[in-house]
């Protein structure tokens, strides 16, 4: 018999076993793929790989429902931030694979291309890296050090697991210049060469990379383009460039992205390394990705908070078209094509440049369900 007594006690069980069955009904969706619908990796099968990045959520494997549209849609993965230096390296010498561990078992278990993002890089990198223990400035013998401790060990680890890497992120100004970084500050240009060959030395067979954004720029396409041949001409184990693919409905100017594709495609291989198709105001008109920048919220940035207006999603559709247009016709230089997040729930379009909006940059929206983008870019890549 329920005492009166007792009744608190049964009202909290019920309680905590609606909360965890609730938890877990929003963390297990019923998985909605149709295994007879054909998917974008067989349509681009023989042409580049098609890839997607993956958050610590989905490591975890809270996101079942996510990961199934990874396995039915993409041949290639990259971790959003797991392997950044802050998280892999959060204090010198202690590293944490834990996460990066299960990326990768989940792409070898999945048979896919698995690409690693980043390892010398501006921002996202912990602040010990650059001082001493009294908080000074290290010197350039010293930080050269760290970089090649931090690369060995963290290329070394996944040695002929990994098959490519960003080495060195965003380290070119949009004037072409070089950013004045702490790496450049303390080590000057060279830092970059180091990088590679560091991660060269790690893994002989991976595929390395140079990555940035506002890659259809003119002056920085011809940054880029100048300091890649500098480091061949000194034999610098440098295989490909990756273009950030952060653009928006009206720019960057699609021919000017055509002409990077071609000027990079002559150094090597190129990479389209974390496509997103933002169809929200942009503060400056840009739709570059210079991560420091932020812009406090207005109402009027952000025009479609419950839905995406028919009109604006067949923009968003033309336009990405024309992207895949695109790379399939300069596929013979492309090796992989990456969406920067699986779907727009997931995409940190939502919360930069300006906190706390509602974007819908990628090909699955926030049901998982495969925009009609989806169908029309397998029917494109089936005729080309
Ligand atoms: C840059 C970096 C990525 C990521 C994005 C924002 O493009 O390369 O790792 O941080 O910014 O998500």
């Amino acid at each position: 018999m329920l005492k009166r007594k007792n009744i608190p006690f049964l009202i909290l069980f019920l309680s905590v076993i609606f909360t965890f069955y609730s938890y877990n009904k929003s963390e297990n969706p019923s998985i909605n793929i149709n295994p007879n619908e054909k998917s974008l990796k067989e349509a681009l099968k023989g042409k580049f790989h098609i890839g997607t990045t993956l958050n610590a959520w989905q490591i975890m494997g809270r996101r079942p429902e996510e990961m199934e549209i990874v396995k039915k849609h993409f041949n290639s993965i990259v971790s959003e931030n797991i392997m950044k230096s802050e998280r892999i390296q959060p204090e010198q010498g202690e590293f944490d694979f834990s996460l990066a561990d299960k990326f990768v078992e989940f792409g070898e278990a999945n048979n896919m291309h698995i690409h690693g993002h980043t390892l010398i890089w501006h921002s996202q990198t912990p602040d010990w890296f650059f001082v001493d223990q009294n908080g000074n400035p290290v010197s350039k013998e010293v930080l050269i050090e760290r970089m090649k401790d931090h690369i060995q060990a963290v290329v070394g680890r996944y040695k002929g697991r990994i098959h490519s890497w960003d080495v060195v992120n965003e380290a070119i100004e949009d004037d072409g210049s070089y950013r004045d970084s702490k790496f450049y500050k303390i080590i000057g240009e060279d830092f970059i060469k180091l990088a590679f060959e560091f991660a060269h030395k790690a893994d002989p067979d991976a595929r390395l990379y140079y990555n940035d954004y506002s890659m259809s720029n003119p002056r920085k396409r011809n940054g880029v383009v100048n300091m890649v041949k500098n480091l061949h001409k000194e034999g610098v184990p440098i295989h490909g460039i990756g273009m950030q693919g952060h653009i928006g409905l009206g720019n960057p100017d699609i021919h000017e992205f055509e002409n990077s594709l071609e000027a990079y495609g002559k150094l090597g291989e190129v990479m389209i390394t974390e496509l997103d198709l933002s169809v929200l105001p942009s503060p400056w008109g840009d739709a570059g990705a210079e991560i420091s920048d932020n812009y406090q919220y207005e109402d009027k940035m952000n025009p479609f908070p419950d839905a995406l207006p028919e009109e604006v999603q067949q923009q968003f559709t033309k336009r990405y078209l024309a992207f895949f247009e695109l790379f399939l016709k300069h596929q013979d230089n492309i090796s992989r094509v990456a969406l920067w997040g699986i779907n727009d729930g997931n995409s940190w379009k939502n919360n930069w440049p300006v906190r706390g909006r509602t974007d819908y940059p990628l090909l699955f929206d926030r049901n998982n369900k495969a925009k009609p983008v989806v169908k029309e870019i397998i029917e494109l890549a089936s005729r080309k």
